[in-house]
């Protein structure tokens, strides 16, 4: 497919990763529904044509296991959470074209189409494998009914995925040390036939499909890395009753006892939800068959732990069965909070209904999520950051431009005074657009937010610096001038912006004297004249006083309390992985008197020393403690070229299982060493009594040097 810019003449689809419907939204969730809507309206004010889709995830042990827990069918459990989400995205003006869900009929078809043509395409065989069985339960153990440890790194893993590890998709059997989730036993092996797609047979394919591949960098290293490692095929059945029944023929034994894999299912959601728009908006206002089978832009916004199965069995399942290629994949980080791994067990969190019912405007999340980290950065969630943000950014340079500028208007000309824009205000104007166009193109969402709250900044210096109050008198042309430049850049802002705060957009939208919708309109129409008179503006942002902020901290401290107290785990997090969790750190414990500090070295080194010592960015693959030796902990460091094993002294000082996946700064041409019996090879680099582990908080990957 021929990369050409956004917008294109063919139609794009936008889609992000199918919540399971198994839980309570958080904003961990939010931050992917959220930035694939922010993506899907700017792609529009672009001029593309564009839908944007999704749909509950209902199979699969995630729903399953949840809903056994609680005593209810899975289809209702399932359908009761789908209710919810479809109620709860609007709340977030999360606005999808169609949000179907994946036990739909629509789906359930597509699916057994698409599986009866891989089948008949010869990318289907089967083949006898272990599977994990309970006996005392009596029944086998798919997925997450089973636990153990991570071939690959070592970590605690669910029988499908390493999701507190090195988030690699698990194929049955590989889970080493199985324990059965149902009664905590160990689990047995027993050899059951079940069928497999053949990945490996598309690793050409998939090769070439990368290096086209668009979206986030993550998207695009991670599995050419595991291309490398070597394809292994992939079993596409399970032994459940829960899910879509394997299409097989009457005489194929195998199939009729078993269920399609949730990840074959799901993904094809993205389709059916694309084609149930276009049975309710017509072929000739979206062509559903036209972006999957004939020439279309699909996007795919995901979270960074499901890259695999979006950048390799998807796309070869699209490959197989005759259907496009995705043009990107974009892979969000998680979200922290306060500093440390989000934790549903642990109440660790912020809930979607949770931030509705404090009253806070979904347009205040939205900004403060799109804008905090680039897409690939974790990105870390404090009350203290959120207020910092509104108040600075949205209240004190938006807001406050908006407000000034339009109340200035109304007051002296009743609304936007008969001039020109300046050509000084067009440019800028236009280089504004030319950014927004440019972020979209490279999947840079935060690129579009600066882009607009910086021509606001640049308002209130247009305001400060030609002071039109003083000039109203001695020279009412060039006030009026200056305010029908500041009346452009308001709307202009509203243009730019409305991707991502849509709401707050359309409200100004409104007060400026604009009909119609914001959302409707194209980048262009920033630089069209507003209508002549408005009515007297209010203030769209309002300030968040400290006093609540301390108020919702303490909420937050209260309820993570009472969750860890009780050691709750109800178990029904739907995705409780992973982001890392660091060390937590407060503002009081960063700050260090000089008093307590090593005096700075007089001696200066030259450049060359400097080159002699190898520092590298690694990510830590695994870790435990060293028996015997109090404060020593092996870490296997993933350095780029090879995977290093390096002992450190932070036993104590970490949660050893957190640290899987974080990346750390490591010197590698340490002296190896040998500590316990354990060889060292590298040294890690922290700082702080509590070691505080050096990283790096931009795109700088694995093995990249430091300098
Ligand atoms: N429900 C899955 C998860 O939360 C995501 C499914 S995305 C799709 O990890 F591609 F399968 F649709
Ligand atoms: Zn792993």
């Amino acid at each position: 497919m021929s990369n050409d810019e956004f917008p294109t003449d063919r139609p794009a689809v936008v889609t992000c990763g199918l919540p399971y419907a198994n839980g309570d939204l958080h904003i961990g969730h939010l931050r992917g529904y959220i930035g694939a809507d922010a993506f899907n309206r700017a792609l529009k004010t672009l001029g593309q044509q564009t839908a944007y889709v999704c749909g509950s995830d209902m199979h699969g042990t995630p729903v399953a296991v949840n809903a056994e827990q609680q005593g209810v069918d899975p289809a209702e459990f399932a359908l009761d959470w789908h209710r919810q989400y479809e109620e709860t995205f609007p709340q977030f003006n999360v606005e999808f074209d169609n949000y179907g869900h994946t036990h739909d009929e629509t789906n359930t078809e597509l699916t057994k189409e698409i599986v009866r043509t891989l089948d008949e395409e010869g990318h289907v065989y089967e083949k006898e494998i272990q599977v994990a069985y309970d006996p005392e339960a009596d029944q086998y153990l798919p997925d997450r009914y089973v636990e153990g440890t991570c071939p690959y790194c070592g970590e605690k893993a669910r029988g499908d995925e390493c999701d507190e590890g090195c988030q690699r998709h698990l194929e049955p059997g590989e889970v080493e040390n199985p324990v059965s989730s149902i009664t905590g036993n160990p689990a047995e092996y027993r050899e059951r036939a079940h069928k497999f797609f053949e990945v490996s047979a598309f690793e050409e394919y998939l090769t070439e499909f990368l290096d086209g591949l668009e979206g986030t960098s993550n998207a695009r290293n991670q599995p050419r890395q595991w291309i490398e490692d070597g394809l292994q095929d992939w079993c596409i059945t399970r032994d459940m009753d829960w899910g879509i029944d394997y299409p097989g023929d009457a005489d194929d034994e195998t199939g009729s006892d078993l269920v399609l894999y949730v990840w074959v299912d799901a993904p094809i959601e993205y389709i059916s939800s694309t084609k149930q728009y276009t049975e309710r908006v017509g072929a000739d206002e979206y062509d559903w068959e036209r972006v999957w089978t004939e020439e279309g832009d699909i996007v795919h916004v995901i979270g960074r732990d499901i890259i695999q199965h979006h950048t390799i069995f998807w796309p070869a399942m699209l490959e197989g069965a005759g259907y496009n290629a995705p043009r990107a994949v974009a892979a969000t980080g998680f979200i922290t909070i306060n500093g440390k791994g989000l934790s549903t067990s642990r109440n660790r969190a912020i809930w979607a209904n949770e931030y509705l019912e404090e009253g806070f405007h979904p347009d205040l999340l939205r900004y403060y999520l799109t804008t905090t980290g680039g897409l690939q950065q974790d990105v870390d969630f404090s009350w203290n950051a959120f207020q910092e943000k509104v108040n600075g950014e949205l209240v004190g340079t938006v807001g406050n431009f908006w407000y000034r500028s339009l109340l200035f208007a109304y007051r002296n000309y009743e609304g936007t005074p008969e001039e020109a824009v300046s050509a000084e205000v067009r440019e800028r104007i236009e280089g504004a657009i030319g950014d927004v166009r440019e972020s979209v193109n490279e999947y840079d969402l935060r690129g579009i937010g600066r882009a607009a709250t910086r021509l606001a900044q640049f308002g209130n210096e247009y305001i400060q610096r030609n002071e039109p109050w003083k000039l109203t008198d001695d020279d009412p042309e060039r006030a009026a001038q200056v305010i029908r430049d500041c009346v452009q850049i308001a709307k202009a802002v509203a243009v730019l912006l409305e991707p991502i705060t849509p709401d707050k957009s359309q409200r100004l939208w409104e007060q400026i004297g604009e009909d119609g919708d914001v959302a409707d309109v194209h980048l262009e129409d920033a630089l069209e004249t507003p209508p002549r008179n408005f009515d007297e503006p209010g203030e769209l942002f309002a300030k968040i006083e400290d006093d609540r902020v301390d108020e919702l901290n303490e909420k937050l401290e209260e309820r993570i309390a009472a969750a860890t107290d009780g050691d709750v785990d109800d178990g029904t997090e739907s995705d409780d992985t992973d982001a890392d969790e660091s060390d937590d750190m407060t503002d009081s414990e960063s700050e260090t008197e000089t008093d307590d500090l090593e005096p700075l070295l007089e001696d200066r080194i030259s450049f060359d020393d400097f080159q002699e010592l190898d520092i590298r960015v690694g990510r830590i693959e695994a870790a435990e403690g060293i028996e015997g030796a109090d404060d020593l902990a092996r870490l296997e460091v993933d350095v780029g070229f090879e995977t290093r094993q390096v002992v450190a002294g932070i036993k104590q000082l970490h949660d050893l299982s957190e640290l899987p996946g974080q990346k750390c700064v490591l010197l590698v041409n340490m002296e190896p060493a040998e500590l316990f019996g354990v060889e060292s090879n590298g040294m890690i680099l922290a700082a702080g009594d509590e070691a505080d582990l050096l990283t790096t908080h931009g795109d700088a990957a694995v093995g990249e040097k430091v300098r």
